[in-house]
């Protein structure tokens, strides 16, 4: 066993564990942690991606202890770290844009493919398609066919440099956040609840 000292989701955070755990263990059984999802365990599919001192990192290829003094993100510490940050309470804009966007069906891919996001626009503040593509590539994805997602990380991105969107096919006016107004003015009716 071993002592790990690491900050996560920005609290400190004093821990053991096998010598031979993966940052994703100890996140999701030693923490608790189980937004960062366990898909292929071999380094595929980017579903554990956590960022590591702000860099998206494969949680389930990366040993606990080198993750030791280091800073760690998971999706359950966006949110506060973004209401912390910016001093704006609610999701944190790449969150607020996927779900604007439809961006998500199962969910599995999300907590990872936000964070990936995230690392991007933090480093890109207005990234190309291309670019987009390329820092999503480890982010694999079985539903959404990945148009909504790079349109929600394009949305996140204009949104945050105060740019106008075109109001583009996908639009969900239904989804807008709380009282909140979409930056297009034309929405598709609401769609009435389906009966069950
Ligand atoms: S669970 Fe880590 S890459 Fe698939
Ligand atoms: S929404 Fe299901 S894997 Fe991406």
């Amino acid at each position: 066993m071993r002592t790990l000292r690491l900050e996560v989701n920005g609290d400190e955070v004093v821990t053991s564990a096998p010598d031979h755990w993966t940052l994703l263990e100890v996140l999701r059984y030693g923490l608790g942690l189980t937004g960062s999802k366990q898909g292929c365990d071999k380094g595929d599919c980017g579903a554990c991606t956590v960022l590591l001192d702000g860099e998206p990192v494969l949680a389930c290829l990366t040993l606990a202890a080198s993750a030791e003094g280091r800073r760690v993100l998971t999706i359950e510490g966006l949110m506060p770290q973004w209401t912390r940050e910016s001093g704006t309470p609610g999701p944190h804009p790449v969150q607020d844009a996927f779900d604007r966007c439809g961006a998500l069906q199962c969910g599995f891919c999300q907590p990872g493919m936000m964070l990936s996001a995230k690392a991007l626009l933090d480093r890109v503040a207005e990234p190309t398609l291309d670019e987009i593509r390329a820092a999503l590539a480890g982010n694999l994805c079985r539903c959404t066919g990945y148009t909504q997602i790079f349109q929600a990380v394009q949305l996140a991105a204009a949104e945050r440099a105060g740019k106008p969107v075109e109001p583009p096919s996908w639009r969900r006016p239904e989804h807008t956040p709380a009282g909140g107004e979409l930056p297009w003015k034309e929405g598709r009716p609401p769609q009435e609840p389906a009966e069950v």
